[in-house]
């Protein structure tokens, strides 16, 4: 419920409650949030696996958001790389993927310059109001060896990445 209120206070896209729980309830590894001295909820991730995909295993966030209260103190970086970990460590996810506003400037500096995402591709007038959103994807690989992670299969996990270093 409280990551529900910190949702509505920070974003137009906005879910039902049985769409947090079907979240929990299916990966409970990948939600987090941030909680200030009083245990109030100041920011979360919402994330996923990605189900019907004959792609490699990869995760989605749904949604994210820090209360402008507690902004640029490098929570929105931490709760992304935790839900990072976790979808390699529990699901061998090998990318992540999201969608964002095309006017969203602090998210795309996030994702960009911080996170190391990268534009997959532009998708017209995909929110309700008519903007594009940019899909973007993150390297899981490269997240994993960079910061330790260990996958949860590292045969297959590793597999791509030997083959392109052949
Ligand atoms: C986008 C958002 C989640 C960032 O949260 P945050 O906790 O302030 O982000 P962080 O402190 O982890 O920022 C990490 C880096 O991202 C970039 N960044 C974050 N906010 C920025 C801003 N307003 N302007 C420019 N760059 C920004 C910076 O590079 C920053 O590093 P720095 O502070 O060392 O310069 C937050 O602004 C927010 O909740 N916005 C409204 C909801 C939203 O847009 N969610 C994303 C939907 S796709």
């Amino acid at each position: 419920m409280h990551m529900q209120h910190c949702n509505l206070l920070c974003l137009p896209e906005n879910y039902q409650m049985k769409y947090y729980l079907y979240h929990g309830l299916s990966w409970p590894q990948l939600s987090y949030v941030a909680e200030d001295d009083m245990g109030q909820i100041v920011g979360y991730v919402l994330a996923k696996m990605e189900e019907e995909s004959e792609e490699d295993p990869h995760g989605h966030i749904t949604s994210l958001a820090v209360r402008r209260s507690h902004r640029r103190l490098g929570l929105a970086q931490k709760l992304m790389d935790q839900t990072a970990r976790a979808m390699v460590e529990c699901f061998n996810a090998k990318y992540v993927s999201l969608h964002v506003r095309k006017s969203n400037r602090a998210a795309l500096n996030l994702y960009t310059n911080t996170l190391k995402f990268t534009i997959s591709e532009i998708e017209p007038k995909y929110y309700a109001d008519g903007e594009d959103a940019f899909a973007m994807k993150r390297d899981l690989c490269s997240f994993a060896l960079q910061n330790d992670v260990t996958p949860a299969d590292p045969n297959s996990f590793f597999d791509n990445k030997k083959n392109e270093d052949k």
